[in-house]
């Protein structure tokens, strides 16, 4: 890594606040980015894998356990067959650009979703990466990547019914953390925060489990636009919330929730 920026008062002031466990991010907005600026869109992702690197450098300075950044989703596939092809191209590059920087910052890469669908010119750094990274603690990096809530739900339930099918559990006897054991986020802290960029306000299959109880933050902002100071405001909109988890405001504020260690 660079030698790090000096931290304006916005990350001073973010810093010595309880930060999200873990942060998943809806990078939304290359495409009008570059469409705005008469470039091809895949200009605009491109300019979108810089906000990459510094929100991922801000996270780990400023001690987020982890991030989830929605990169790639199942639906992504359907897109125009040059677009797809430079978005793996994009992340090919990004696996090689990024590797010194993830390791020597005690990174631990990740990947959530479809990995298997990817093509083996991203598939092998991306497992390369992982396995390099694998004891690295300082933050988890998790790519979600032929990534989809709906998908990852349905999987978890199939592996359910197929356990249960052989008689290894009882479905009358199921919790919550038999089906959060089998989704592609199993291991990684509660997700605290959602969020999305350029003004729109939907989930978009993201996360669909994990976000039950996360604050949700939506910016403006362009993906390509979303840079340190933009990321330090929706961390500091976070720390200025309420969180309740179904009880009273005057319950949270008489003690700490029991939810809290869970959500
Ligand atoms: C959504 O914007 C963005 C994507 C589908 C891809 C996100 C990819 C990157 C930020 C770059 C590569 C990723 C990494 C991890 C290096 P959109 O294209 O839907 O934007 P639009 O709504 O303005 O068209």
């Amino acid at each position: 890594m660079e030698r790090p920026p000096v931290p304006s008062a916005l990350e001073l002031q973010v810093k010595a606040r309880p930060l999200p466990r873990h942060v998943g991010i809806i990078m939304d907005g290359n495409g009008r980015w570059a469409e705005s600026r008469g470039l091809p869109r895949l200009d605009g992702h491109r300019e979108g894998s810089v906000s990459v690197r510094e929100v991922t450098r801000a996270a780990r300075r400023l001690g987020i356990p982890a991030i989830t950044l929605y990169a790639f989703s199942s639906q992504n596939w359907a897109r125009p067959a040059e677009e797809v092809a430079g978005l793996m191209e994009l992340l090919r590059e990004y696996l090689e650009s990024e590797r010194s920087e993830i390791l020597d910052n005690s990174i631990r890469l990740n990947a959530i979703g479809e990995v298997d669908k990817l093509p083996r010119y991203v598939r092998e750094p991306l497992e390369r990466l992982i396995a390099d990274s694998s004891h690295n603690t300082g933050m988890v990096l998790s790519l979600a990547l032929s990534y989809g809530g709906r998908e990852e739900i349905l999987r978890a339930a199939r592996g359910l019914a197929e356990a249960a099918a052989r008689g290894e559990l009882d479905p009358a006897q199921l919790e919550e953390t038999d089906l959060e054991s089998r989704l592609w986020t199993q291991g990684l802290p509660p997700v605290d925060l959602v969020v999305r960029t350029s003004g729109e306000q939907r989930v978009s299959n993201f996360l669909l489990w994990q976000l039950a109880y996360a604050e949700l933050c939506f910016t403006d902002a362009l993906w390509p636009d979303f840079r340190t100071d933009e990321f330090l405001r929706c961390l500091s909109q976070y720390q200025g919330r309420e969180r309740r988890f179904g009880l009273t405001s005057a319950q949270v504020q008489r003690e700490d929730p029991p939810q809290r260690a869970k959500a």
